[in-house]
């Protein structure tokens, strides 16, 4: 009776939402541990967090408060904080046990800040090594030096995440760099040396130049298509006039800094620079296996690289400009030959009225050279996610139902 008791209670635990896909949480995970609060704290300001979450097999090397002060009183900037802390995040998962077993006795670790990019040379790695004793030391690589060493393990989880005390802050001239501050950085020359020329000199061009600028501070992420992507939209982007050429470039943009560690764990709706009131100018953000997409009524979007990630400027690149419904609303209406009911679950009522900026009228559009993904097909697959979302959730009423049947049958 107890058994089945206890197989009909893990049924049910396994059916209840939420509870079959469990990441870590750094945060969480440090919060129990109050001596380490300064060093959760920065890694809650500066993101990372949200990095070490969406990562696996990797080792936190937390320092605790007392061990904090001497890299506090350095008063880096964000951006170098960030550094430092991401030197302390181990793309490997080492445990006590291992710590204390490495193969001849020393091992160089990849740390975040390595993946990066910022480092260079060898200043992205930690050198571990086991000394006389039963001790184990940690250096930065790039120092040469064995700076801190071993205390305790605080969290295991095999071989998701390992969280370790270590005795102090590695010191590393480089992640401790001063960062140019990204309102210092010009997107568009970044943008042209990497593959988004014409995206660039769109920027530059239009007034919509003055909004990423003013917004660089705030917080801004910006999604930049490619220039083949580009190239092949040209003909419909110079029949934009001024202000639909300013909104479609804003559209590009999201006032808010968003990483891709971020965006993967946040899909959803998002507002863009163009959204304004009335005129809505926004996307959804949906993961497709390890892939982020961008969707909008019209074309679907992946993102394909970083050019920049500095919080709180992030710049990735896409393969498809991004075309609103509200420019390019031909593209969603009905054809003369395809099927009619196309554009009525997301199309907008046709009411453009109170746009306070830009004036941008939609321009029409033959459906002859709709993109690649037509809006039918995309419908139709929000349509099969929900259905599939609605049956999911009655199986899992269904069998917990079934579960709590079985239970008063045998108790
Ligand atoms: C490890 O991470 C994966 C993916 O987030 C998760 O499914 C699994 O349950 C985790 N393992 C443990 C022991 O938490
Ligand atoms: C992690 O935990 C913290 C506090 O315990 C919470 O505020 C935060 O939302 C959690 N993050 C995720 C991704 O669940
Ligand atoms: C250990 O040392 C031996 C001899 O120097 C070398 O061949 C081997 O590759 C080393 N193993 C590791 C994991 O570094
Ligand atoms: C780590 O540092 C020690 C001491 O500086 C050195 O002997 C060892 O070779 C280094 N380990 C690796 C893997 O580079
Ligand atoms: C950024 O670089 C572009 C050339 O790509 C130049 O035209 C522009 O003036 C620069 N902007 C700033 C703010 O320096
Ligand atoms: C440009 O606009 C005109 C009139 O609005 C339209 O007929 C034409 O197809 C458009 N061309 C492109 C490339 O979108």
């Amino acid at each position: 009776m107890a058994a089945v008791t206890a197989v009909v209670i893990s049924m049910l635990v396994l059916l209840l939402p939420g509870a079959t896909v469990e990441g870590h949480n750094i945060t969480s995970i440090l919060a129990k541990f109050p001596e380490f609060s300064t060093f959760n704290h920065y890694l809650t300001i500066t993101h990372l967090a949200d990095d070490i979450n969406n990562r696996q097999t990797i080792t936190v090397c937390a320092v605790n408060n007392a061990g904090m002060s001497d890299l506090l009183s350095k008063h880096l900037s964000v951006y170098a904080m960030k550094n430092v802390l991401s030197l302390h995040v181990l793309l490997d998962y080492f445990g006590a046990k291992k710590l204390h077993q490495i193969t001849n006795g020393t091992a160089l670790a990849a740390t975040m800040f390595q993946a990066t990019g910022t480092a260079s040379g060898s200043s992205g790695f930690v050198n571990i090594t086991d000394l006389k004793g039963g001790k184990v030391g940690f250096g930065s690589e790039d120092t040469g030096r064995t700076d801190a060493t071993f205390v305790k393990s605080l969290q295991e989880v095999p071989y998701n995440i390992s969280v370790i005390q270590i005795s102090s802050m590695l010191p590393s001239g480089e992640a401790e760099a001063p960062t140019p501050e990204p309102a210092a950085v010009n997107i568009t020359s970044l943008m042209s040396a990497h593959g988004c020329k014409n995206f660039a000199e769109a920027l530059l061009a239009s007034d919509a130049m003055k909004t990423y600028e003013d917004n660089i501070d705030g917080g801004l992420s910006v999604f930049c298509p490619l220039d083949d992507a580009f190239k092949g939209f040209l003909p419909k982007y110079k029949n934009l006039t001024v202000g639909g050429k300013q909104s479609l470039l804003e559209y590009h943009g999201v006032p808010v800094y968003q990483s891709m560690s971020m965006l993967k764990s946040s899909n959803g709706l998002m507002n863009t620079l163009a959204t304004d009131g009335a005129s809505k100018y926004d996307f959804t953000v949906q993961n497709d296996g390890q892939e982020v997409t961008i969707k909008t009524s019209i074309v679907t979007a992946k993102i394909v690289g970083t050019l920049i990630d500095q919080q709180p400027l992030v710049i990735f690149t896409i393969d498809k400009v991004l075309m609103p419904k509200e420019l390019f609303k031909a593209a969603l209406s009905p054809a003369p030959a395809p099927a009619p009911e196309a554009d009525a679950p997301t199309a907008e009522s046709p009411k453009s009225s109170k746009k306070k900026k830009h004036k941008s009228p939609p321009v029409s559009d033959s459906p002859s050279d709709s993109p690649a993904d037509s809006p039918e097909g995309d419908v139709a697959d929000q349509e099969a996610d929900s259905n599939n979302a609605a049956e999911i959730k009655g199986f899992r009423f269904a069998a917990v139902a079934l579960c709590f049947w079985f239970a008063s049958l045998v108790m």
